[in-house]
């Protein structure tokens, strides 16, 4: 009888255990890869270490016990990996100016400890604009005297994760890649394409693969952006906007809801957009569109904190002096994440107003400044509600009445609004 013959994977190298590279660090290791996880955060490697997620991601909570990953903060296990993925963040400084430093520093870690025997395959995965794999990390290499294509592969594969999802997640989401080589592409390809249950799609080249992650991030934020903007004038013409969506959303083509909220938040939509803004600025190109999209989601934590003045102010009370309960800290529905979270833009300018503002998030008990949602009604004259968590949605009309809440600000348009209402609570959503 013919024995299978049993391949033996290559190894595989995860730089930055964050959102984006611990669950591919799991998947890989799940697909029987023997997978290193470098991070320079020794409390995040301490945890990994001891298999347990520093993230509150189901599929991470699901499946870390039976990964495999070593985990580390030291650098030099890159000499051993076969296949390195770049997973650091992208973020942008405080004048939105895209800040390239952990990549660099990832991509100067690598060329240390680059086994060239080996010709590894580096892969970025972090978010980054058209022609930063050309232009900021290919030269790294060729300044440390390694060439693409001789002494090591280069392509750029952007990861789509969305945290929190419950369909989509690692393993399923399709995914394009860009390379600079044939080769390179095609070891690309067989990588992902044994690694995930979805499709890999080739791209002619890095940048435009680049180009890609960057339009998808830019659509949601200009998306949002509009119907953001909708939301306000709706609310002088006395329309509802969430009404109008779902009418518009029977259309069976060529219409695709987003919602209006208080802000946009998380490491992503905005802050990509930024950095097409300013490649394309340096190209000799002015982006309007993004800078306009960009400039109507910043407003919306000003526009909702007026919408609890406008509303306080209908029962003759001030900002000044009143006590408002702040519904949620992270930037999205039922995550531990705070980046971009519009809700410290809200505290701050209700608090520049003098409210006396109460916090209580369940994913953030550390940053809260009450035990839990009971005490937070109980003490609290006016709520603002920033983040759609499940623990809020469920709240009921009879609970804000049980605890003689005057006025309600939903910044995600989640609660029962009618219900609320027909209590004879002041209610305002977001256009809504
Ligand atoms: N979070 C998301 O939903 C998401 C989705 C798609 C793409 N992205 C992109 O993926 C990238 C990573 O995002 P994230 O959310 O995973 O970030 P994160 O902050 O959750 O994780 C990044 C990790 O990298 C580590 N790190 C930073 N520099 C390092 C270095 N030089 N060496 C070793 N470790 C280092 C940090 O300690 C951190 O643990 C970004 O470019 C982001 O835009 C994020």
């Amino acid at each position: 009888m013919k024995m299978k013959k049993i391949m033996k994977k290559e190894k595989v190298a995860v730089i930055g255990l964050g959102y984006v590279g611990l669950p591919l660090a799991v998947q890989a290791s799940l697909k029987g890869y023997e997978v290193y996880g470098l991070d320079n955060d020794k409390q995040k490697i301490k945890k990994i270490k001891k298999n347990q997620s520093p993230i509150q991601e189901k599929f991470l909570i699901k499946n870390i016990h039976q990964a495999k990953i070593k985990a580390t903060c030291r650098s030099s296990v890159l000499k051993k990996a076969d296949i390195i993925l770049i997973c650091v963040p992208t973020p942008v400084d405080k004048n939105f100016y895209p800040d390239l430093k952990p990549v660099r520093k990832a991509v100067e870690t690598i060329t240390h400890h680059l086994n060239s025997k080996n010709k590894p395959l580096i892969v970025i995965e972090s978010t980054i604009n058209p022609g930063v794999s050309e232009e900021v990390v290919e030269p790294i290499f060729r300044e440390a005297g390694y060439k693409v294509g001789r002494d090591y592969e280069l392509s750029h594969c952007p990861e789509r994760i969305n945290p929190g999802d419950s369909r989509w997640n690692v393993t399923n989401i399709n995914r394009v890649v860009g390379s600079f080589t044939k080769r390179g592409l095609q070891k690309t390809l067989n990588f992902y394409k044994d690694i995930i249950d979805a499709e890999i799609y080739p791209m002619k080249s890095i940048r435009e693969a680049e180009a890609v992650k960057i339009i998808e991030n830019s659509f949601r934020d200009i998306n949002i952006a509009f119907v953001n903007e909708l939301a306000k004038s709706f609310d002088k013409l006395n329309i509802d906007i969430v009404d109008v969506i779902q009418g518009a959303s029977t259309k069976p083509f060529a219409f695709m809801p987003h919602w209006p909220s208080c802000g946009v938040g998380g490491h992503c939509i905005p802050v990509d957009p930024y950095y097409l803004i300013e490649r394309a600025k340096q190209a000799g190109f002015n982006h309007k569109f993004l800078k306009t999209a960009r400039e109507i989601n910043n407003s919306m934590p000003e526009y909702t904190v007026e919408l609890m003045q406008n509303s306080l102010n209908e029962i003759k009370k001030p900002l000044n002096g009143t006590k408002i309960g702040i519904l949620g800290l992270s930037y999205k529905a039922n995550v531990d994440d705070l980046r971009e979270t519009p809700a410290f833009k809200i505290i701050d300018l209700l608090k520049k107003q003098k409210a006396k503002v109460l916090t209580f998030d369940p994913y953030f008990p550390q940053l809260s400044d009450v035990k839990n949602l009971k005490e937070l009604l109980r003490k609290s004259e006016a709520i603002l509600l920033v983040t759609d968590h499940k623990e809020f949605k469920s709240i009921e009309a009879k609970d804000f009445q049980r605890y003689k809440i005057k006025v309600i600000i939903d910044g995600k348009n989640c609660l029962n609004k009618e219900e609320i209402k027909r209590k004879k609570i002041i209610y305002k959503g977001i256009g809504h």
